[in-house]
C-alpha cells in the first residue's frame, strides 16, 4: 500500500492499512457510534443538516489538501492519517539518543506515553464543545465555514489520538478512548483535563482569540510531540500540524479583520483617540482597548497550559525520548542537556527574577518562551494593520506574571506590564486589564448573525481572498439544505 494515499474503502479512511489490521479496525468501528453520538450532542448546534464547503485530506502530502466539497458535517469522513514513515528515523534526544525510533511502545514508558496521548486527546473534543453555539451568531457564511472546518478537524484530531490509544495501549487504551467521549468542557463533575478548555467561548472575538492563542499552544505541544522517539506519535502529530496551521490562520486573520474594521470606522467618523470607547462602540465596532483586554485574557489562560515553569515530569518525558523541544533537531547542542541551564522567571523575595535552572527541568518554560515568540510575531502583524489604517494604538502581549493560575506567579497579582500589586489594587485594576461583564455584554450585542452570501457583520472586515479562491458571494454554507 502506498502510504501517501488514503484508503477510503474501509468505514474509516486511513493510510495505516487498517484493512489488514482487523483488531484495531474492529476497536475503532466499535468506538465510531459513540463518537457520532458525541458529535451530534456536542458538535455545532443547529447546523448538522447544513451543507458545508469543507476541505478534506485525500493524501497526506501538502498537495493532498486540494479536495474541497459540500458535505453534511456528520457525514464528514473522519480518518486516521499519519505522515509517511521514515525508515531511517532515530530517537533524537534524551537518554536513548541515536537508537532507532520505536515502532512499538517501550514497556518502561507505557504509562508516561499514554498520559501524553490522553492529555493531548482531551483538548481536541473540548474546543468543539466550547464552540458549539457559535454557528448561530456567525458574522458571515465565510466565517461560519471556517468555524466548522476547525471543528471537524478537532474531531479528526480526537480520532488521531484514539487510534494511538487503541492500537498501542490495549485494554486501558480502549478505556481511555471511551473516557475522552465522556468528559465535557466546563462540566462540574467530569470536566476536561486542562483549565483553558473548560472556559467559555462566548462570542466570535473569543473564538478568534482562542484559535490564535490556545490553538497555538496546541501547535507547540504537537511540535514537541512530533519530535518523539515513539514514531507513530511523531507521524500522527506531524500530520495534525498541517491542519493546525489553518486554525492559526482563522485566528490571526479573524482578529486582524476586526482591527481593520474598527480602525476604518474610527477614521470615517473622525475619531482620533482610540480610548473614546463609547464613541467607538456607538459605531457598532469593537474598541481597541477591549481587544487588548481580550488578548490579555486568552494569552494568560494559554500560558497556563504549559504547566509549571520548573517540572520534573517535563524532564522525565525528555530523558525518555518521548517529548522533545520545539524544533529539537535544528538546535545546536548535545540534545541530552545533562549539564545545561536555562533562565526561568521566578518569584524571589517578592520580586520577579531571572534564575538559571537545570535546562531539563525548565523545558516547559523553554517551550513557553518559544510560544511567546511565535505569538509576538502575530501581534506585530496586527499592529501593522492598525498602523496602516492610521490609528494611534499598539497591542502588547501582557507580562507572563499577569493573571496566572499555574506556576510561579499563581499566588500573586501583577499588572500587564509586570508590576506586582496587592489584592486590593488588583481588585480596582482588574476591569481595566481583563474583559468586564459590560465589555462582554457589548460584544454580545454585536453578535447578530449574517447569513446572506457575500455579506459581513458590521464589526468585521471581509477577508482579502476567499477559501479555495472562491469569489466573494460564494455560498460557503447552504444552511437550509
Ligand atoms: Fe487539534
Ligand atoms: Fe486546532
Amino acid at each position: 500500500m502506498n502510504l501517501m494515499n488514503v484508503d477510503y474503502s474501509t468505514k474509516i479512511p486511513n493510510n495505516v492499512n487498517l484493512a489488514e489490521d482487523r483488531q484495531v479496525l474492529k476497536a475503532l468501528e466499535g468506538w465510531h457510534p459513540g463518537y457520532l453520538d458525541w458529535w451530534n450532542d456536542m458538535g455545532p448546534e443547529g447546523f448538522q443538516e447544513s451543507l458545508v464547503y469543507l476541505r478534506t485530506a485525500v493524501s497526506v502530502d501538502p498537495k493532498g489538501w486540494a479536495k474541497f466539497d459540500y458535505v453534511r458535517m456528520p457525514e464528514y469522513r473522519w480518518g486516521v492519517l499519519l505522515a509517511p514513515q521514515d525508515e531511517a528515523r532515530l530517537v533524537n534526544f534524551g537518554e536513548h539518543k541515536g537508537e532507532k525510533a520505536w515502532q512499538e511502545v517501550p514497556g518502561e514508558y507505557r504509562a508516561m506515553l499514554r498520559r501524553l496521548v490522553v492529555i493531548q486527546g482531551d483538548t481536541e473534543p473540548a474546543s468543539v464543545e466550547q464552540q458549539r453555539h457559535l454557528g448561530r451568531t456567525a458574522p458571515s457564511l465565510y466565517d461560519m465555514r471556517n468555524l466548522f472546518q476547525v471543528n471537524v478537524e478537532e474531531g479528526r484530531h480526537l480520532w488521531a489520538m484514539v487510534y494511538l490509544l487503541q492500537k498501542y495501549f490495549g485494554r486501558d487504551g480502549r478505556e481511555e478512548a471511551d473516557e475522552l467521549l465522556r468528559r465535557r468542557s466546563g462540566d462540574a463533575d467530569s470536566p476536561r483535563m486542562l483549565g483553558a478548555f473548560n472556559e467559555k467561548t462566548p462570542d466570535w472575538l473569543s473564538f478568534f482569540m482562542f484559535t490564535f492563542f490556545t490553538d497555538r499552544d496546541g501547535k507547540m505541544q504537537l511540535e514537541s510531540l512530533a519530535q518523539s522517539g515513539f514514531d507513530p506519535l511523531s507521524r500522527t502529530c506531524r500530520f495534525m500540524l498541517t491542519e493546525e496551521a489553518h486554525h492559526m490562520f482563522v485566528g490571526e486573520t479573524g482578529v486582524g479583520r476586526v482591527l481593520q474594521r474598527t480602525c476604518e470606522a474610527m477614521k470615517a467618523a473622525g475619531i482620533e483617540d482610540p480610548n473614546q470607547i463609547e464613541r467607538v462602540r456607538a459605531l457598532g465596532v469593537v474598541d481597541l482597548p477591549t481587544i487588548q483586554k481580550k488578548m490579555n485574557l486568552h494569552y494568560s489562560l494559554s500560558l497556563d497550559l504549559f504547566g509549571s515553569e520548573v517540572s520534573t515530569n517535563a524532564a522525565n518525558f525528555y530523558n525518555a525520548g518521548l517529548k522533545g523541544r520545539f524544533q529539537e533537531t535544528k538546535i545546536d547542542d548535545d540534545h541530552r542537556l545533562t549539564n545545561a541551564v536555562y533562565p526561568v522567571l521566578k518569584l524571589v523575595d517578592g520580586r520577579i527574577t531571572r534564575v538559571d535552572e537545570p535546562a531539563l527541568t525548565a523545558l516547559n518554560m523553554r517551550l513557553r518562551d518559544d510560544y511567546t515568540e511565535d505569538c509576538a510575531k502575530g501581534v506585530e502583524r496586527w499592529n501593522k494593520i492598525i498602523e496602516k489604517a492610521g490609528a494611534n494604538f499598539r497591542l502588547e502581549l501582557p507580562h507572563t506574571a499577569f493573571h496566572r493560575q499555574i506556576g510561579e506567579f499563581r499566588d500573586i497579582h501583577a499588572t500587564p506590564t509586570g508590576v506586582l500589586i496587592s489584592d486590593a489594587e488588583w481588585a480596582k485594576k482588574r476591569g481595566a486589564c481583563l474583559p468586564s461583564e459590560a465589555d462582554g455584554a457589548f460584544i454580545e450585542s454585536l453578535m447578530q448573525p449574517v447569513s446572506e452570501p457575500g455579506k459581513f457583520a458590521n464589526w468585521i472586515a471581509p477577508p482579502k481572498v476567499g477559501i479555495d479562491n472562491k469569489p466573494g458571494e460564494f455560498e460557503y454554507v447552504k444552511i437550509a439544505a
